[in-house]
């Protein structure tokens, strides 16, 4: 299964920091931030780049560039946003879209809330939310992003347990999962477990 963990020694510091409950919003959202800089740039290591020659001040020299290839980062609201700047840094001409999805907090199934896509056909969509507990969103936001015309779908997360994991692999097979760390399991209440807890919460201080 194309099931990505990110093994890299800042991670590591960056999700125990995370994982710590005495860590306030504001430096929980810049963590957030380095984090999904790190999993934009591993989640993207397949992208197409071109030949250029350029002079460099003692020789010429042929580099690479990135082809101009349509980028689309598809957060799912609310906790997915913290994970979009990375990507609108190191790639400006990405394109956003968004799904708005909430877990019910006693079934804790997904419900739709809102949806706007660009034009998906042809491009790389990178689906970005930072739990992947159930899979219940994530495989609701892969079905959305594929009606919609998607081909090419990586799911981003920052933590993900194997009950999710398993729950994508069994709706959207094939679809490579990059995440920072893959946890143990989920509680009763599906949290997951060790996990940072309610990641929109700690993000926005809610
Ligand atoms: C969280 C999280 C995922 C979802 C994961 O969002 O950001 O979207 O739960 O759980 P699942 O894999 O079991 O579906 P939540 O519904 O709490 O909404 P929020 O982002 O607005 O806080
Ligand atoms: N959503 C979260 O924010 N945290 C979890 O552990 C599970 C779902």
């Amino acid at each position: 299964m194309p099931l990505h963990v990110l093994d890299h020694p800042l991670a590591a510091h960056i999700i125990t920091h995370l994982r710590d409950h005495t860590t306030k919003p504001a430096t929980f959202r810049t963590l957030a931030y380095q984090l999904s800089l790190l999993l934009a740039i591993e989640s993207t290591g397949d992208i197409e780049t071109e030949e250029k020659k350029i002079d460099t001040p003692l020789e010429p020299v042929t580099g690479k560039v990135l082809v101009p290839q349509p980028l689309v980062v598809v957060p799912i609201l609310r906790a997915g946003l913290g994970m979009v700047q990375p990507f609108t840094d190191i790639f400006p001409d990405v394109a956003v879209g968004y799904i708005g999805l909430e877990r019910d907090h006693e079934t804790a199934k997904a419900r739709s809330y809102y949806c706007k896509l660009p034009p998906l056909a042809g491009r790389h969509v990178f689906v970005v939310d930072p739990m992947l507990a159930t899979g219940g969103s994530a495989v609701q936001a892969l079905t959305v992003v594929k009606q919609h015309g998607a081909t090419d779908v990586r799911l981003v997360c920052i933590v993900a347990a194997p009950e999710g994991v398993t729950e994508v692999e069994r709706h959207h097979p094939g679809t490579s999962i990059h995440t920072a760390a893959l946890d143990r399991t989920l509680n009763a209440r599906k949290y997951i477990l060790p996990g940072l807890g309610d990641f929109g919460d700690r993000l926005y201080g809610t």
